[in-house]
This record gives structure tokens, C-alpha cells and sequence, in this order.
């Protein structure tokens, strides 16, 4: 549009300056035929008579000089070299023979004055003489045309400039317009919207278009790779991981000596820890890939709480800890039941974790504000410089020495809070214990 409009404003100039100089032109060529013919019907009323050059000036060679601003005429006749009548210090050219009326522009008495001169031979009995007239007018008149010529050309300019103005706003917007409309409908597509454009564009935008197009499909297709990658990776590490655990259990009961039953003890013990930590690693992985294109479905966070903690109740029997539950139900959320599940698992597992045998775990949900988990234990809750890292990836804290993990439960549950527009928020209850709050 600055483009536009600056070549309309460069355009506007040029035509004012063309249209002014063209009708000054045009002004001065009106004043100049009648000083011309002002000029001339004086030379022709000059005749000899009796020996000696008469002239009997009209009343029209001055009248038809007479503008509405009352411009000053003055004038002189030469025969030959001699002021006959007239202004005799009236600027005059030297004049060859030539019979056409000449024009100039001249300065006289402090004035510019417009100047015409014609000159002719009078031939008599025998007398022989040139006589020149000059016919002179001051230029007010003149001046005040071309002022009014100017500002019409001003106006006749600023209203070109203005239609410009329209053209330009109308064509930029013309153009602008379906490039703003695919934008919007590629913006307002959902995450896993990657069908191709089919909207109607301009053929110049096609190419765009046609290569957005192929590039949508190109990243569906691997973004489709990359889920089967991520199932199918779970699937072979965990799956042979499994397999040697179930051996290594097998032959523990075959084994009588002490030090190969340790042995095959600590055993288990790794591959515990190193299926637990793949399959941490593979959800983190799952978990920033889902959270990137939510799939939002209705769902009732109070149940899927329910769910996670029937699944965890052997792990809490063992350790004789007591889920207590309170708060509102149902909360439905629109959000990924499986991302949900994750964080809330790993959030209870840990509260299950940290906390001492023959404890309670208070989980508490809240529909407002927020929908909201609550989770109090009354273990030795986080360290407090800690607080602020915990949430990081890989970070573990200097309680957790002695336990299985990898430090990727905390990060799992604040992507997905954060990929839902909530957040987790890690306290200390003022008794012992940890307060986490997971808030969607
Ligand atoms: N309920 C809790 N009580 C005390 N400390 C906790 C609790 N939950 C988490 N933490 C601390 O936060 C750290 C990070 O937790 P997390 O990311 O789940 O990793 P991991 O459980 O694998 O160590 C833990 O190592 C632990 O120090
Ligand atoms: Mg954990």
C-alpha cells in the first residue's frame, strides 16, 4: 500500500506541475493575441499624409486591452529610429525585418510587463519609413489567472491523490484479502487437522497453496511415523525386558546357593529398574508428542483418579499406606484421557514412593477454580531448595536416594498440566509430608 500510495503521490505532482505549466501556457497565449492585435491595429492606422506619417489610433486598440484587474498599458512608436508617439524609454528589441508580431516578457518601471512589437514599411510619395509599434501590458491579471489555475490544478490534484488513495486501499485489500482468508483457515484448523486446503484461491496463490498441501501431507505422514515408532519401541523394550524378568524369577527358585540367589536378585532388581526407566522414557516421549496435538475428549477426572488408585492398591497394600478420598465428582474436563492417566499415575506412585509404611495419602479433587488433584502424603516431603527443579527433566532430589526412578514423573505431570492450560505446583504440608497440586 506505501508503494502504491507513494506512485500516487509522485503521479499527483507530476500532474499538477504538467496541468499548471500547460494552462499558464495557454493563459499567456490568450493575453499575447491580444496585445498582438492590439499592436497591429495601431500599425495599421498609420498612414502618410502630405509628407509625414500620421497615426489616428482606434478606441478599440486600447479598449480591447482592458481586464477586470485593471492592468496598465503602455505604449511607443518608432518611425525609424525616432519615438513618433508614446513611452519613449520602452524596452524595444532590435527588430530585423521580419513581419510577424513579437512577443517578450520585459521588465518596465519596476514592473514585468508582457510585450508585444510588429513592425511594417510605409511606402509613400516619396517617403520611405519603417514604423514600429510596441504594445506593453502589466501582468496582474495574468498573475491572478494563474493562481486560480494553480489551485484548480491543486484541487484537481488532491482529488486525484484521494481516488488514488480509494484505488489503492481497494486493490492492496482485493489482494490481501484470500491470502488473510487461507491464513485464517489454516490458523483455525485443529492440531491433528492435516487435510489438504480445498478453499478457492486466486491462480496466483495456487502454487502457494499446492506446496502448503504437499507439505501437510508430508507432515502427516511422518507425523503418523513417529506415533507407530513410539508404540512400536514400547513394545520391544519392554516386552524382552519382561521376558528376562520372568526367567530370572524362575531360575531364583531353582537356585539354592546364596551368593547366585543375590546375584540373580540384584538381577531383577536392574532390569526392574531399566524396564521402569524405558517405559518412563517412552511415556515422557508419548506425553510431549500427545501434548503438542491434545486430543481433547470428555472425560471424568474424578473416575480416572478412581481408576489410577484401584490400579496402584496392591502397590499401597504391601506397604499397608491408605488412599483417602474426598472432594466433588463427577469433574468432567475436556482433555487426553491417556495423558491424564500418566501424570496422575506417576504423581500417586510417587506419593506412594516417598511415603512411610502404615501412612495415608489424602487425594483430594476440586472442580473450582479449576479442576484440580490433591494430593497430601506424610512422607518427608521435597527439599525445599529443590522445590523450584524438581519438575525438570532427569531431575531427581536428594530424598529419593534408595528408590527406583529416573526423574521424568514430576516433568510427565506438568507437560500435561501445562498442555491442558493448568499447572503443578509442588508444596509442604505444614505437618509432615508433600502437597502436590495438579490443576488443568
Ligand atoms: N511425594 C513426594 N514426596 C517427596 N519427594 C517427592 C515426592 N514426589 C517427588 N518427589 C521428589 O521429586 C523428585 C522428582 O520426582 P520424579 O520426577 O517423579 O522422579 P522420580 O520419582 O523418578 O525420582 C524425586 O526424585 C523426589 O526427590
Ligand atoms: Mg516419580
Amino acid at each position: 500500500m506505501i508503494t502504491l500510495i507513494g506512485g500516487a503521490a509522485i503521479l499527483t505532482v507530476v500532474l499538477f506541475l504538467v496541468v499548471r505549466s500547460f494552462s499558464a501556457q495557454i493563459a499567456q497565449q490568450s493575453q499575447d493575441n491580444v496585445l498582438g492585435a492590439s499592436a497591429r491595429s495601431i500599425l495599421d492606422a498609420a498612414v502618410i499624409r502630405d509628407g509625414q506619417v500620421e497615426v489616428d489610433f482606434p478606441y478599440a486598440s486600447f479598449s480591447m486591452l482592458s481586464t477586470p484587474s485593471d492592468d496598465r498599458i503602455f505604449y511607443v512608436i518608432y518611425q525609424d529610429d525616432k519615438v513618433l508617439s508614446g513611452y519613449h524609454d520602452l524596452p524595444l528589441p532590435t527588430l530585423l525585418d521580419d513581419p510577424d508580431t513579437k512577443f517578450l516578457t520585459n521588465s518596465y518601471l519596476d514592473e514585468t510587463v508582457r510585450q508585444a512589437v510588429v513592425s511594417r514599411q510605409l511606402v509613400g510619395a516619396g517617403l520611405r519609413t519603417r514604423i514600429t509599434v510596441s504594445v506593453a501590458q502589466t501582468q496582474e491579471n495574468f498573475a491572478g489567472t494563474l493562481a486560480r489555475i494553480s489551485r484548480n490544478a491543486l484541487i484537481f490534484g488532491a482529488g486525484f491523490f484521494c481516488l488514488s488513495l480509494l484505488l489503492a486501499l481497494w486493490t492492496t485489500s482485493a489482494t490481501i484479502g484470500p491470502l488473510r482468508r487461507l491464513a485464517n483457515s489454516v490458523a483455525q484448523r485443529g492440531p491433528k487437522d492435516l487435510r489438504p486446503i480445498a478453499k478457492p484461491v486466486p491462480s496466483e496463490m495456487a502454487p502457494l497453496v499446492s506446496s502448503l498441501n504437499t507439505l501437510m501431507g508430508r507432515l502427516g505422514q511422518s507425523l503418523n511415523q513417529s506415533e507407530e515408532f513410539i508404540a512400536e519401541a514400547a513394545h520391544r523394550v519392554r516386552t524382552p525386558l519382561a521376558t528376562v524378568r520372568s526367567h530370572a524369577e524362575a531360575t531364583l527358585h531353582r537356585v539354592d546357593k546364596e551368593d547366585n540367589r543375590n546375584a540373580l536378585k540384584a538381577m531383577i532388581r536392574a532390569i526392574d529398574e531399566s524396564s521402569r526407566a524405558a517405559g518412563q522414557l517412552l511415556d515422557h516421549a508419548m506425553i510431549t508428542f500427545r501434548a503438542d496435538h491434545l486430543e481433547r475428549h470428555e472425560v471424568d477426572f474424578a473416575a480416572l483418579v478412581d481408576d489410577v488408585i484401584d490400579r496402584l492398591n496392591p502397590i499401597a497394600e504391601m506397604k499397608d499406606v491408605e488412599f483417602t478420598t474426598r472432594g466433588d465428582r463427577p469433574i468432567i474436563v475436556s482433555g487426553d484421557p491417556i495423558l491424564l492417566q500418566n501424570a496422575v499415575r506417576n504423581l500417586i506412585d510417587n506419593a506412594l514412593k516417598y511415603s512411610p509404611s502404615e501412612s495415608e495419602i489424602a487425594v483430594e479433587l476440586r472442580a473450582a477454580p479449576s479442576p484440580r488433584l490433591i494430593l497430601q502424603d506424610q512422607g518427608p516431603g521435597f527439599v525445599p531448595e529443590e522445590i523450584e527443579t524438581l519438575s525438570m527433566r532427569f531431575t531427581r532430589g536428594r530424598n529419593a536416594q534408595g528408590t527406583v526412578g529416573s526423574g521424568l514423573g514430576l516433568a510427565i505431570a506438568q507437560d500435561v498440566a501445562m498442555a491442558h492450560g493448568g499447572a503443578l505446583v509442588l508444596e509442604n504440608r505444614k505437618e509432615e509430608g508433600a502437597c502436590v497440586t495438579f490443576s488443568l
